[in-house]
């Protein structure tokens, strides 16, 4: 354990805490805060704390509001200072992070407004600099900063401390890196909203914090974690400059965590206890770094790359080849709802019942066909009872010129005839068609708009879902309410959230149930409605047909599983993927791009083809048959 924890201090140079979900990591950083705020109230002191924005610490403070309203945590010592602000942008703006901190803290808790530190997002041009050397001398004054919470950049910036920072530098006007404008589309509707500049707090206003608590979720954060925590020092990754504090620590969820030496070849670094999974890892990691199918893997390969010991254990490369291609060949199957009068013993899903109950969780309106489509398809055309649920609206996601379609449309039904009613009803639509007129960019809809958005996507959903040969009586909408508040920024999940789906659950007493195990999402979308899942399993564990309920997780449309944690793979043929691209096709309103897009510039039919087709080649390198595509899941185990 000593050699262990002394290899992974020489690669690991900021120490790192992994944990299994960002709700446990973020609770844990929340209760150290409070820790410290109560323990400077108790010597009547202030406290300073340095904070973020963007999605990584939003459940931190979650958890503030919730010990401030349910055990008395007081914020009247605290003062703050936030990190950044995006210029020129008004601090009533949806995307300020003005808005951002009350919407989520201050508005919530007893902070006195005059502690609160936030970069003006107006101050003339010509007063910026004056106005950035007097945000660094009140962080000073106020006597630095006791804490600082940070999130980190794709680009590796901490704040918007962007690649080329450098050292030494203090509060400042910054140009925003390309990738970050990207990443902003989260927030912001378009492109051409995105400001270009900010003004943020320097790498040596960050580093002179006494304790620093750096927060990664998700594995579209693991490449800059990797480069942040093992890479060298240097101006081009600025969250490297975090090396140097000597009170420093990363809290990782363990998909953020993933593509750590530790994680992804810890016999690199050191002996392993190997285990089943572990070796399933290496022997595809071998495979891959040698472009070799397994069986074609030799004692020597194992040998001349760290994996002897597995080769002394297992007696020769040949055992272990075979039993791990046999274990691969196991995970794949058309009969995803399990093969009737089959032997099953290493099918992935049971042959009882022939007939199962099955439940397809979708947090957005699209996410059932695009991420599992095929799945979809063959579990109707094998005669499953299907039903598929919609968690959320999805309404954001609609452009204001097809809302304004369909309330024209509306209109011309009414257009004929004289009565009040009529009348009424013209003047309603009209109203509609005058706010999104009168809307400024990036303005949040108002109840009507978001209802007839929530509404188209729904009449995509139905005709999707319909298309896969689903009857109308097994769609279900959930409208999850966490998700309905207007804007890209959510309500934490709520046992209203969880109530919705729980009783859909008791309703239907499912065999199988499909969630999205997707926590790439850059919305947090649907790393919220696997939690709502999560929480209704939970509340129902007590009912004897949850026992012979299993839960399989599909990812959204980021990322794919890693081959060795694929439990379960369900070939397409060249004819179904096309089927299940015309279902994609059904969701009109998220063709070209949406509103509030993300990063990637495909379309959500080319993501899923990429991604189904990548899987089924990685398959066919490793040695096993060569399919056109293949969809990937991976079981939940409750005890996990
Ligand atoms: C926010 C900030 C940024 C974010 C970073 C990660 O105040 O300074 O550095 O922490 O861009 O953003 P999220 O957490 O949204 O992935």
């Amino acid at each position: 354990m000593e050699r262990l924890r002394y290899q992974l201090k020489s690669l690991e140079k900021i120490p790192v805490k992994v944990w299994k979900s960002s709700v446990d990591g973020c609770q844990h950083v929340a209760r150290s805060i409070a820790l410290a705020i109560r323990q400077k109230q108790q010597e009547g002191e202030k406290i300073v704390l340095g904070l973020a924005t963007g999605s990584s610490p939003i459940q931190v403070y979650h958890e503030l509001v919730r010990l401030h309203k349910e055990e008395g945590l007081s914020f009247q010592n605290v003062v703050t200072f936030n990190l950044d602000e995006y210029y020129p942008l008004q601090p009533d703006a949806p995307q300020s992070y003005v808005r951002f901190m009350h919407d989520y803290l201050f508005d919530h808790v007893d902070i006195k407004p005059e502690n609160i530190h936030i970069p003006d997002g107006t101050i003339p041009m010509d007063k910026v600099e004056s106005y950035c050397a007097a945000y660094e001398k009140e962080i000073d004054a106020r006597g630095g900063l006791d804490i600082q919470l940070l999130g980190i950049g794709r680009t590796g910036h901490i704040g918007f401390n962007e690649p080329g920072s450098w050292e030494h530098s203090e509060t400042r006007l910054v140009r925003l890196d390309a990738i970050t404008r990207k990443d902003a589309l989260k927030d912001f509707p378009h492109e051409e909203d995105v400001p270009y500049r900010a003004i943020t707090m320097g790498i040596k206003s960050i580093m002179k914090a006494k304790t620093i608590y750096l927060l990664g979720w998700g594995e579209h954060k693991a490449a800059v974690l990797k480069r942040a925590i093992e890479g060298p020092v240097t101006a081009s990754v600025p969250s490297t400059f975090l090396q140097k504090h000597p009170n420093v620590k990363a809290h990782l969820d363990q998909s953020a965590a993933s593509e750590l030496a530790r994680f992804q070849s810890p016999w690199l670094i050191g002996m392993c206890n190997w285990d089943e999974d572990l070796i399933c890892q290496a022997v595809i990691w071998l495979s891959q770094k040698l472009n070799k199918p397994i069986l074609k893997l030799t004692d020597e390969d194992y040998a001349e790359n760290s994996l002897s010991d597995l080769i002394i254990e297992e007696d020769s490369a040949y055992n272990i080849n075979i039993r791990i291609f046999n274990r691969l060949q196991h995970t794949i199957t058309g009969w995803p709802g399990g093969k009737p009068n089959a032997d099953d013993t290493t099918r992935p899903e049971r042959a009882k019942p022939a007939r199962k109950r099955v439940v397809i969780f979708s947090p957005h309106p699209d996410d059932d066909v695009i991420s599992m489509g095929g799945t979809f398809l063959r579990l109707v055309d094998q005669g499953h009872e299907v039903h598929v649920a919609y968690q959320t609206s999805g309404n954001i996601a609609v452009h204001d010129h097809d809302a304004r379609r369909f309330i024209e449309f509306l209109q011309e039904t009414v257009k004929n005839g004289d009565s009040e009613k009529v009348a009424e009803m013209q003047a309603h639509y009209q109203n509609m068609i005058d706010f999104l007129d009168q809307k400024d960019s990036g303005q949040e809809d108002n109840g009507e708009i978001r209802r007839i958005k929530g509404l188209i996507r729904r009449g995509e959903a139905r005709a999707a879902a319909r298309f896969t040969g689903l009857d109308d009586k097994h769609i279900h909408f959930l409208d999850m309410p966490f998700y309905e508040t207007g804007s890209p920024r959510k309500k934490p999940l709520g046992d209203d959230d969880i109530d919705v789906v729980a009783e859909l659950l008791e309703k239907i007493k499912p065999h199988q149930v499909y969630g999205a195990g997707d926590l790439a999402d850059p919305h947090g979308t649907h790393r919220v409605c696997i939690e709502a899942i999560f929480g209704a399993f939970e509340k129902l564990k007590s009912q004897s047909w949850v026992k012979d309920c299993w839960l399989w997780l599909y990812r959204g449309a980021w990322h794919e599983w890693p081959v060795h944690e694929i439990e379960m793979a369900v070939p397409l043929s060249p004819a179904e993927l096309r089927k299940k691209r015309q279902a994609i096709f059904m969701h009109q309103s998220q063709k070209d791009r949406p509103p509030f897009p993300g990063t990637d510039e495909r379309e959500f039919w080319q993501r899923a083809e990429d991604r189904n087709q990548a899987t089924a080649k990685a398959y066919r390198s490793l040695g096993l048959a060569e399919y056109e595509a293949m969809e990937t899941f991976r079981r939940w185990k409750f005890e996990e």
